[in-house]
Order: structure tokens, then sequence, then C-alpha cells
């Protein structure tokens, strides 16, 4: 249930375009990538060799979406291997902070349920973009190709539970014990709720965050 493009703008977009006649699991990888998407607006860079890959989750709970971009992360990381770690929500990056993978979910609702999930992973296998702190697995010294982690990423994805999520994202975290700002808050990043959210303990209470982009103090 993976299936490979030549080419295409998105494989977000063009998962999401057939999301609805195909069943849960099922993924599109493109070699070619021309318009990625990235969160909050951001494009996502093409590179010769890189993964571009979406997997298409169906019957997930509303409650639980936060989760599924955490393990998203879980599943880059746990193939990338311990040299790299997650910042919250979504980005895989290595000790010197360079960014791997980045991880775009986007969700489909109908009659105010969720229909269905789009994660989107793109991962720099063998080439990291200029212009920002990024790196690859192979600056890294691992030589794999992207249609075997393709296959490795979607077969885990599909087979994570939320316990699993929560420890695990846990563990292979650079955020939790940090002092961190997110969206006006700062404080101790001191843990995840059980639905995914980031707990922020600023001294006088502890903050839940949802969504925005994690600062190291
Ligand atoms: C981010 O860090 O901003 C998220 C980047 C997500 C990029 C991936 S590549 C495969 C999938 N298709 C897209 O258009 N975007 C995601």
């Amino acid at each position: 249930m993976l299936e490979w493009l030549d080419q295409t703008p998105s494989t977000n977009a063009a998962l999401a375009a057939r999301a609805h006649t195909l069943p849960h699991g099922y993924a599109l990888a493109a070699r070619r990538q021309t318009s990625g998407r990235g969160r909050l607006g951001r494009t996502w860079a093409e590179g010769e060799g890189n993964l571009f890959l979406s997997v298409l989750l169906k019957g997930v709970p509303a409650a639980e979406l936060p989760l599924v971009t955490l393990g998203a992360g879980v599943v880059v990381a746990r193939e990338a291997g311990d040299r790299f770690a997650l910042k919250w929500p979504n980005d895989v990056l290595d000790r010197e902070g360079r960014k791997l993978a980045g991880i775009l979910c986007e969700a489909a609702w109908e009659q105010g349920r969720l229909a269905h999930v789009i994660v989107g992973i793109g991962v720099n296998v063998r080439s990291a973009p200029d212009g920002v702190p990024a790196t690859s697995l192979a600056d890294h010294g691992i030589h794999t190709d992207a249609s075997t982690l393709a296959e490795s990423l979607r077969t885990a994805l599909v087979e994570l539970d939320r316990a699993t999520v929560l420890r695990e994202w846990s563990e292979r975290s650079c955020t939790l014990h940090r002092d961190v700002e997110v969206g006006g808050i700062r404080g101790r990043a001191v843990g995840l709720a059980p639905d995914g959210a980031l707990l922020i303990d600023t001294g006088t209470s502890v903050e839940r965050v949802i969504t925005g982009d994690v600062g190291f103090l």
C-alpha cells in the first residue's frame, strides 16, 4: 500500500485528492516534489534522493490528533538513530540543532467529525537544503535509500499506539527539561499531557501549549 510517483507538487495534496477512495494506511511517495508544503504556511525544499512521503490515517479519534504528529516524529527518530532527537511538536534535529526531517499533518473534517489525517513526512536522506540549519542522513554517514525508509516509516506509523507515542517521544525528546518559549509562554518544559500538548512550568502555573514553534532559551 505504498505507491510511488515520479513527480508531484506535493504528496500531501496528491493524497488528499484521493483520500476518500483509499484505505487507512495507504501511502504516497514521490521521487521529486516540486511545491512541498511545510508547517505554518512555509515551503519544503526538494532534493534529489530525499524522501517525500504522505500516509493516510483513518479512524483517528479527534482527541488524539496532536499525538499523530508526535508519533510521526517518533518513527523518523527511530529510523535515524540516537544521534537525533525530537523538538516539540514535530522536528527531528541532530545535536547541533540542524533539522533532518519535518512533519506536516493535515486533517480533514466532515460534518464536525475527523474524516482522515494525512501525515506528511519529509526526510533529508541524501542532501540538506542550503540557507537553513539543516542536515541529512548522508551528512551523518547513514546511507539508506528513500524507498526502504518510506516502507519502514509507513509500517511503523500505522502500528503506533498512544502509550508508545507518549513514552517514546519523551525518551527521544530534546525539548523536555529545558527552558523554552512558545507563543509568549516562557518556562521549563516539564512533560506531555495525555493528548500530546506540551506542559510548561512558568514558575507560577503549568501551561498547556497545543501549537506553535518552540524556541530554546
Ligand atoms: C515542516 O517542518 O514545516 C513540515 C514539512 C513537511 C514536508 C513533507 S514532504 C512530504 C509531505 N508533502 C508535503 O507537501 N509536505 C510534506
